[in-house]
C-alpha cells in the first residue's frame, strides 16, 4: 500500500470491515509511513489486521489458499472456491500477478475493492452466482439540483440504488461544493 491512504479508499476500507465482521480484514504490505499515521477508522483496536508483511510472509498464510481476484483471470469466481481457498486477496495485481497465485474474476467490469469483496463475501457465503446477483455500472449520483457526479465503476444494487459505502455520498458533496467555488 502507498504511505498516505485517502478518505476515498478510508470509507471503502471501513465498509469491508462492516461486512466482513471483526479480524477479518488483513490489510498487508502497508507502507511503514502509513503504520505509522493509521486513520482513526482504520486501526487494530477496530478489529482491522494492519501489517507491514506482505501476503505470504504473514503466518499460516499458504499460497495454495488464496485466490487473487484479477479482472483478467480467464475463470470466474464461483460458491465452490469457498471449500478450497482460505484468503481472497484484493488490489495491488501489476505487482501481485507475476506471483503466481490461483486467479479469478468478477466479470469483465472494475468494481471498486469494497465491492469487489462484498460480490466475493456474497459468492463463496452466500452461495450465489455471480449471473444472480444485481449490479449497476457507472452510476450517476445525484449531488444537488443541477450537479452529479458518474463513478466509474460496478457496484452492486441494493433496494433499487448503487450500494455505496457509509460517508462516499457526504465526501463527493463535500469535494463537489469545493471545486464549484
Ligand atoms: C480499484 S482496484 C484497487 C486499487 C487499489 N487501490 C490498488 O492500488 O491496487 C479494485 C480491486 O478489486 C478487485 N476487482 C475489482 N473489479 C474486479 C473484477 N471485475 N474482477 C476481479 N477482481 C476485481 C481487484 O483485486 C482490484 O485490484
Amino acid at each position: 500500500m502507498e504511505p498516505e491512504l485517502d478518505e476515498w479508499s478510508e470509507l471503502e476500507y471501513a465498509n469491508i470491515r462492516k461486512h466482513v465482521g471483526p479480524n477479518r480484514l488483513i490489510l498487508s504490505h502497508v507502507h511503514p509511513t502509513l503504520l505509522a499515521n493509521l486513520p482513526e477508522r482504520i486501526r487494530p483496536e477496530n478489529g482491522i489486521v494492519i501489517t507491514e508483511k506482505p501476503i505470504l510472509d504473514i503466518e499460516g498464510v499458504e499460497k495454495s489458499k488464496v485466490i487473487l481476484l484479477d479482472p483478467q483471470a480467464t475463470e470466474e469466481l464461483v460458491p465452490e472456491d469457498g471449500d478450497n481457498f482460505e484468503y481472497f486477496l484484493f488490489g495491488g495485481i501489476l505487482e501481485l500477478r507475476v506471483q503466481g497465485f490461483a486467479t479469478r474474476h468478477l466479470g469483465p467490469v472494475q468494481m471498486t475493492t469494497d465491492t469487489a469483496v462484498l460480490v466475493s463475501q456474497l459468492v463463496v457465503e452466500g452461495r450465489k452466482r455471480l449471473g444472480e446477483l444485481p449490479f449497476v455500472d457507472r452510476p450517476e449520483i445525484k449531488l444537488g439540483k443541477k450537479e452529479s457526479v458518474e463513478l466509474p465503476f460496478r457496484y452492486i444494487v441494493e433496494d433499487g440504488k448503487p450500494k455505496l459505502p457509509a460517508g462516499l455520498f457526504e465526501l463527493l458533496k463535500k469535494s463537489n461544493d469545493v471545486s464549484l467555488i
